[in-house]
């Protein structure tokens, strides 16, 4: 901990060998009225949650983490914070590691065309006030995705995989903590066009054709860019231009 290097991100650290879920641990703490920067960190989760309900594997030798915000923003712009926490996820992985790092729209993080991290961002809120904010963030770092299910093994990998060694946690933990603090005081100060940018260079879904799974419907078209509040925009087959708030999307070939 003497070596984190941040103003207030991860000065208060709560740490477990397992819980069922970092997120719901962040969430009791937050209710209990945790500081903004407080750190929820487990060697391995029992039911690690990914998004639209999934399942997240999370033995040891991942970073299954979560982080309470309390930022003072429009609860509409709460999405954005995902994107913001995939730039300072991509950077401190393409910097410390070197390597190949890309973003699927809105928040996979992948080395070369495989997913390595994914974020979970969870708001309590009414329209007009964050209460709190979660970002989850579960990296695959010293952990073997082919001991994974066969299902969630398919378009995954591991640090390890790629790297073919181990790599320090609390040291890569240390760095992207900084790197978020960073993007996260520019987004509280209103720079978050900065921060696309950013998204845009790592991006591997804008120039893709694409199909987005939002509730219940599929829209297929390729993905022509994001816009100033990180929604994507997909020029239709018929020519005309949709926006996609959320959803699952998938890199297909046209
Ligand atoms: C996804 O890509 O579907 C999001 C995965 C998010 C996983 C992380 S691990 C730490 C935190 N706790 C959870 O239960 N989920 C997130």
């Amino acid at each position: 901990q003497k070596d984190l290097k941040t103003d207030y991100i991860g000065h208060e650290i709560h740490y477990f060998n397992e819980v069922d879920s970092t997120n719901n641990v962040a969430k009791e703490l937050a209710k209990d009225g945790a500081v903004e920067g407080t750190i929820v960190i487990a060697e391995s989760q029992s039911m690690g949650r990914g998004r639209r309900g999934k399942k997240w594997i999370s033995p040891e030798g991942g970073i299954w983490m979560s982080i309470i915000l309390r930022p003072k923003i429009n609860p509409a712009k709460a999405p954005q914070l995902t994107l913001v926490t995939g730039v300072a996820v991509a950077e401190t992985l393409k910097n410390e590691c070197g390597l190949d790092v890309g973003i699927k729209w809105p928040n996979d993080i992948l080395v070369g065309e495989k997913k390595v991290c994914g974020i979970l961002t969870e708001a309590q809120a009414t329209t007009k006030k964050v209460e709190y904010l979660i970002v989850g963030i579960g990296i695959d770092l010293n952990v073997d995705v082919k001991l994974f299910p066969p299902k969630l093994r398919e378009g995954a990998t591991s640090l390890k995989n790629e790297l073919e060694k181990e790599i320090h946690s609390a040291e890569l933990i240390q760095k992207f903590l900084l790197n978020f603090e960073n993007r996260y005081n520019e987004f509280k100060e209103d720079k978050f066009p900065e921060i696309l940018k950013q998204w845009r260079m790592f991006s591997k879904t804008i120039g893709s054709y694409v199909e987005v799974h939002k509730r219940g419907r599929t829209v297929k078209g390729e993905a022509v860019g994001i816009n100033k509040d990180g929604i994507l925009i997909l020029e239709l087959e018929d020519g005309s231009l949709e926006k996609v708030v959320s959803g699952e999307c998938i890199h297909v070939k046209k």
